[in-house]
């Protein structure tokens, strides 16, 4: 089809209505012109692709499809080969579907462990969501269907989601919440981007031009469309006029008339309309070229692919021992969880699964027996309940108990309001523990949780939401057939008050302040140095592994070079494991806030019992960089840099430093009001104010203290560092003579011209 042809054909009314779906899933057709609809659906995680009564709220039924883990644990196997897989399969199944776009993945940072999505996104670090959503794209993308990463941008609650604004400075955007994003397109250039529901500073994302055309396309390259999430659409006009190309779902042709009565008013330039459907034809299109309904799609070895995927995404949280189990042991398998899984969220990802595999289910043939210990639907642990447990527990070698949250819990659409686990899963925990000292808990849940039993079990294996086949990888790992090697992608803070937006998430009314700025996860406790139940990247294994001989390149680059790093990681147990190394940057002295140190790579390496593998990272400006509003751009300060490197952000195994060297001259914008501080500080400007530093200390006498007692009362240390916060005009009152005042002038000029 040749595109631009074909849209010349087409009256405004048509073009128009093309900027809006059909229905709830479908592009429109104009069947005169050979425009063919196509579909959409939900994603993430699997198909939610509904037939026949439709909503996005994942409230009517969808086709049978394979539910994947979520994006909480996938982003825990720190694993972009095995999410590349994950994605081929989605891919496929939307080939076979005839999907033309899956909606995903879900990248939004987790700025709090509140929020009701935080099940389906991937971390709160940007460079780890970057890099895991690059490698999903990728694989669904290799299928010939387009993805639609979400939800852009700042979309981090979901209490007033579709009102409030994220008002955040834009260090902190460019930092923190847009680099997933930017990542993904250009690494993966995902077919579309889904604009969120929510404002950010005052703005819709939907009608936002800085977000939808500067940055996205202008600054990152984007080269497919945007369309909206469901119902973001405030200001149809201003979003076709931002760049949103298509509003999804239908519009009822309320809004397409607007479009046309905007370009017949002169308000809206009939070209951006063109572009709008020029850029969604050609997806379209990209579509139809390779387009198989034939292809086979097999559920049964999705359902298999989901249990290896599920196992290398748990995390062995805590292990005294106790695990791995013995097949011939007597374990208890205690909890409604190990029986009835909760593997995913609720919500627009949900996924009506053509099967399931329970733990109880995949320990058949085991030493295991089963207890409820609670009601989910309930949400109450009873006596009996109990009492049933506590003799399942004493009666086995092993208690393994089953706990989490329930669906109500967290959930897309609301947001959570504390971080605690029910009552009665924590009053189970703690009267199991009490009965046997060999107990363990898995855990099904999609965001942090406060484990105030932590010290009386013997280990905890974080399962995450693990998609339908989470029984099977529990089963495996439990029992030692898979060695755990999932690390987290967040931090378990000890209670929610100790999270650095825990004062202004959800913000007053539809004001929601992004205050901590870049302090986000990490960032914050690590600057803090505070304690946390589990740190960033932590995740523990059945064997042991250390880092050694860390190489770097050069220990002095400028800001233009890359710097390679090679560190030697050595499996020194007794198991065949795999090890996530993990590499931090941090800014040794900076004039800006920087954080202490920020994963800049990452790399799962298998290895046997006493093997070692060299691992090679390469960094680049980036690496080093942050975002300078002065230049709106990335700047790399001059100065020392630490290169830290282990096995999680609190376990650095090695490091080292290196020196970096700018390229760039920053404006310096000294003035009369610029202190003495900060023009000692730079070289240059203390050549200038020589002269008047000299004058300074004669006329105010530092230095050269009238008498003892005078001497004493103010030392030189003392006087320079009272000088410090001295504006150059304190200084320049002081010039008596014309010639003096003559002298500063020339002064602050030679300054002013720096
Ligand atoms: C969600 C999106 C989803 C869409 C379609 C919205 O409510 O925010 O993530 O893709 O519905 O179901």
């Amino acid at each position: 089809m040749n595109i631009k042809e074909v849209i010349s054909q087409m009256t405004l009314e048509e073009k128009a209505g093309m900027c809006s779906g059909l229905d709830f899933w479908h592009t429109k057709a104009v069947e005169r012109l050979g425009v063919e609809s196509v579909m959409v659906s939900d994603g993430p995680h699997g198909l939610r692709k509904q037939d026949q009564e439709v909503d996005h709220l994942g409230i009517n039924d969808s086709i049978k499809a394979v539910c994947m883990p979520a994006g909480c644990a996938t982003a825990a196997s720190f694993d972009r080969a095995l999410i590349g897989r994950m994605g081929e399969s989605i891919g496929n199944s939307c080939q076979h579907e005839q999907l033309c776009v899956v909606l995903g993945p879900a990248v939004n940072i987790k700025r709090s462990p509140l929020c009701g999505r935080n099940f389906e996104y991937l971390s709160e670090d940007p460079y780890l969501a970057g890099e895991m959503a690059a490698a999903y794209i990728n694989g669904v993308q290799s299928k010939n269907v387009g993805t639609s990463i979400k939800h852009f941008a700042a979309n981090n609650q979901e209490h007033r989601r579709m009102s409030s604004s994220s008002n955040a400075d834009e260090r902190t955007l460019r930092e923190i919440y847009f680099p997933a994003f930017e990542t993904a397109v250009k690494k993966a250039q995902p077919w579309t981007v889904m604009c969120s529901y929510n404002r950010i500073n005052g703005v819709y994302s939907s009608e936002n031009p800085w977000l939808l055309t500067d940055v996205l396309r202008k600054e990152w390259g984007f080269k497919g469309y945007v369309m909206s999430d469901w119902g973001a659409v405030s200001d149809r006009v201003a979003g076709v006029a931002a760049g949103l190309d298509l509003e999804m779902p239908a519009s009822g042709g309320i809004n397409d008339k607007k479009i046309v009565e905007a370009v017949r008013a002169g308000e809206l330039d009939e070209a951006v309309v063109d572009q709008a459907v020029e850029r969604i034809l050609t997806i379209n299109e990209k579509y139809f070229a390779n387009a198989k309904p034939d292809t086979p799609w097999d559920k049964e070895a999705d359902h298999l692919l989901s249990a290896e995927i599920a196992g290398e995404c748990m995390v062995l949280l805590k292990n005294n021992g106790v695990l791995p189990l013995h097949k011939e042991d007597k374990v208890a398998f205690i909890g409604e969880f190990a029986s009835k899984p909760r593997f995913q969220g609720g919500g627009s990802s949900h996924i009506n699964c053509f099967k399931t595999t329970s733990a109880v289910e995949a320990a058949e043939g085991l030493n295991v027996t089963y207890a409820q210990g609670y009601s989910v639907a309930k949400d109450e642990a009873t006596d009996e309940m109990i009492a049933e447990a506590v003799a399942a527990a004493k009666a086995a070698k092993v208690a393994v108990v089953f706990a989490g949250l329930p669906d109500s819990y967290e959930s897309e659409g609301y947001d959570r309001t504390h971080m605690a686990m029910p009552a009665s899963q924590n009053a189970l925990i703690e009267a199991v523990a009490a009965a046997n000292p060999n107990t363990v808990v898995v855990l099904h849940n999609g965001s942090p949780v406060e484990m105030p039993w932590i010290d009386k079990v013997s280990a905890v294996l974080e399962a995450y939401l693990g998609g339908q086949a989470v029984g099977l990888a529990t089963v495996r790992i439990l029992f030692g057939d898979v060695n755990p090697s999932g690390h987290l992608a967040e931090t378990f803070p000890v209670k929610l008050q100790d999270n650095p937006s825990y004062l202004y998430y959800g913000g007053e009314a539809d004001e929601a302040d992004y205050r901590e700025g870049v302090f986000v996860g990490y960032r914050y406790y690590d600057k803090k140095d505070m304690n946390v139940l589990f740190p960033f990247g932590h995740g523990l294994s059945y064997t042991t592994f250390a880092y050694s001989n860390l190489r770097v390149s050069s220990k002095e680059i400028t800001d233009q070079d890359t710097l390679t790093v090679t560190v030697t990681a050595t499996n020194t147990g007794k198991a065949a494991g795999k090890t996530v190394v993990q590499l931090y940057i941090g800014d040794k002295e900076s004039t800006v806030l920087r954080p202490v140190r920020e994963l800049k790579g990452f790399e799962k390496v298998e290895l046997q019992p006493g093997e070692s593998k060299d691992v090679t990272f390469t960094l680049d400006k980036r690496a080093f960089a942050y975002w300078n509003t002065q230049l709106g751009d990335w700047h790399v300060e001059t100065g020392e840099f630490t290169i830290e490197v282990g096995q999680s952000s609190r376990a650095i195994e090695v490091c080292d430093t290196v020196t970096v060297n700018s390229t760039v001259k920053l404006k310096k914008h000294y003035t009369k009001d610029s202190i003495f501080m900060d023009l000692m500080a730079d070289p240059e400007a203390v050549q200038v104010i020589k002269p008047l530093l000299d004058h300074f200390k004669k006329v105010c006498g530092v230095g050269e203290q009238s008498s003892e007692a005078a001497a004493e009362a103010v030392t030189e240390d003392m006087g320079m560092a009272m000088m410090n916060y001295m504006p150059l005009r304190g200084v320049m009152s002081f010039a008596d003579g014309s010639q003096d005042k003559e002298m500063m002038q020339d002064m602050l000029k030679a300054l002013e011209n720096l």
